[in-house]
């Protein structure tokens, strides 16, 4: 199948390398020169595992090719997916404008009827909108001559750090269209997965993706207020969680206390499904609360730090891990930015670590000193704070810390250690819902 992908980032190129692989024929566009030209020199713009292998087998064998040649793409893919970024607005909608501008550019270019895959994230009711697009802004409509487009709802459920293993092992596939000829061919793409597939009108492919985000996200918040009753008690949020976890009905994924969620999906993905209830007259205050939550564990842990501390004037904090994940080198939206930001405010001196995500982390966070190594970060620090739970971090040597830093304090956001354990080794420490 020719297929094309519009946008190559953490999605588009993902999506495209694995389509490559599936033994399509693929060309990935996209409008960031600099992003195309770092492809084409056989490098890759972002940290994910086992991508860069991927791209390079299915570029030598001929499927798999960049461009940021808008008409070369829509000429080629008789499936166009659209994956471009759909960011948060300030009133809390998301920006449509990218997929509009792709809408229109397939509609001025396209001179065949192709099928147009909403990939990107969006607010139910989208598709209606980019079908009246492709429709309205077509070259020929005057003309009486239009190319009916067909628009299909194929959100994706891919995780940044294994985003190759999610993309060709999925849960499921949703395909969202009225018309069987569409169904037909979303089925023929990914038949080489042997994965099931839910066909559904494309209003509830697009809601399924909001409602599944929100989910996640308030199951991450549920954990974390109780890890905060947990810490007024004296329980312990960790067996609380796998006590619960146990239970088939709740499982124990999305159940580890922590700083909560962040990244470049859930975060505004649920104020984008708030957004679209209230426009259509629901109120979703359950999810505002699941938000509410989310910002408290931040500016708790910064509390901690604080209380830990005292004065913070001149202080230096060591901060290991500032991707909002392990795996990654994205920092949208990460924890890290709010709580060296708010070290950073009181007076502190932050150094810092992460093993991939030091480059972005430099254009986000400024009079950080970036450090080569958990070890430099940990030298002469009056704390140390865990943010992102690298498997790296989880063999530092305790012994070897302790004696680098000024003081032995340790705030850990993600419960990477147990209490009793850095009790022994000497150390004043704090995490999650565990006293
Ligand atoms: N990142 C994830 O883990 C993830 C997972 C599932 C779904 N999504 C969704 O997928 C979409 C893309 O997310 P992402 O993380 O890949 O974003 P991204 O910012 O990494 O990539 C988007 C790309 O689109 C390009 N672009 C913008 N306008 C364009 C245009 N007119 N023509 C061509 N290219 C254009 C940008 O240059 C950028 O490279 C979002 O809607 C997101 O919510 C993301």
């Amino acid at each position: 199948m020719n297929i094309s992908v519009i946008g190559t980032g953490y999605v588009g190129l993902v999506a495209g390398a694995c389509f490559a692989d599936m033994g399509h024929n693929v060309v990935c566009q996209d409008i960031d020169k600099k992003k195309i030209e770092t492809l084409n020199s056989g490098k890759i713009p972002i940290y994910e595992p086992g991508l860069d292998k991927l791209i390079k087998k299915n570029e030598e064998a001929k499927r798999l090719e960049f461009t940021k040649d808008m008409g070369k793409a829509v000429t080629h893919g008789k499936v166009i997916f659209i994956a471009v970024g759909t960011p948060p607005r300030d009133d809390g909608g998301a920006d449509l404008s990218y997929v509009e501008n792709v809408a229109r550019s397939i509609s001025a270019i396209a001179r065949e009827q192709k099928i147009v895959v909403e990939k990107s994230t969006v607010p139910v009711l989208t598709g209606e909108r980019v079908e009246q697009v492709l429709h309205c802004s077509n070259g020929d409509a005057k003309a009486g001559k239009c190319i009916k487009h067909l628009v299909v709802s194929n959100p994706e459920f891919l995780r940044e750090g294994s985003a190759v293993e999610d993309f060709l092992k999925p849960d499921r596939i949703i395909v969202g269209t009225d018309r069987q000829e569409a169904r037909e061919v979303m089925k023929e793409i990914y038949a080489p997965l042997k994965a099931e597939i839910v066909f559904t009108d494309i209003k509830s492919s697009e809601i399924i993706k909001h409602a599944s985000n929100s989910f996640l996200a308030a199951k991450i918040s549920f954990i974390n207020a109780i890890a905060n009753i947990c810490e007024a008690t004296g329980a312990n949020v960790d067996d609380v969680a796998r006590g619960m976890g146990l239970d088939s009905r709740i499982g124990p994924s999305f159940l580890r206390a922590g700083l909560g969620y962040g990244g470049f999906c859930f975060p505004k993905d649920v104020d984008a499904f708030i957004w679209i209830a209230e426009r259509n007259g629901y109120d979703f205050a359950m999810l505002k609360e699941v938000q509410k939550i989310n910002q408290g564990q931040r500016e708790r842990f910064v509390k901690k730090v604080e209380d830990l501390l005292w004065v913070m004037k001149d202080k230096t904090i060591g901060v290991l891990g500032l991707a909002f994940k392990p795996n990654t080198d994205d920092m949208r939206f990460a924890p890290s930015v709010d709580i060296i930001q708010a070290l950073q405010r009181e007076g502190a001196k932050i150094k810092a670590y992460d093993p991939v995500a030091m480059e972005r982390a430099k254009g986000i966070l400024e009079n950080v000193e970036y450090c080569s190594d958990m070890y430099e970060v940990a030298k002469d620090a009056d704390a140390l704070l865990f943010l992102t739970e690298w498997d790296e971090f989880k063999k530092i040597d305790l012994e070897k810390v302790k004696g680098l830093m000024k003081q032995a304090i340790i705030c850990d956001g993600r419960n990477i250690f147990k209490p009793e354990q850095m009790a022994k080794l000497g150390f004043n420490y704090t995490g999650i819902g565990r006293v």
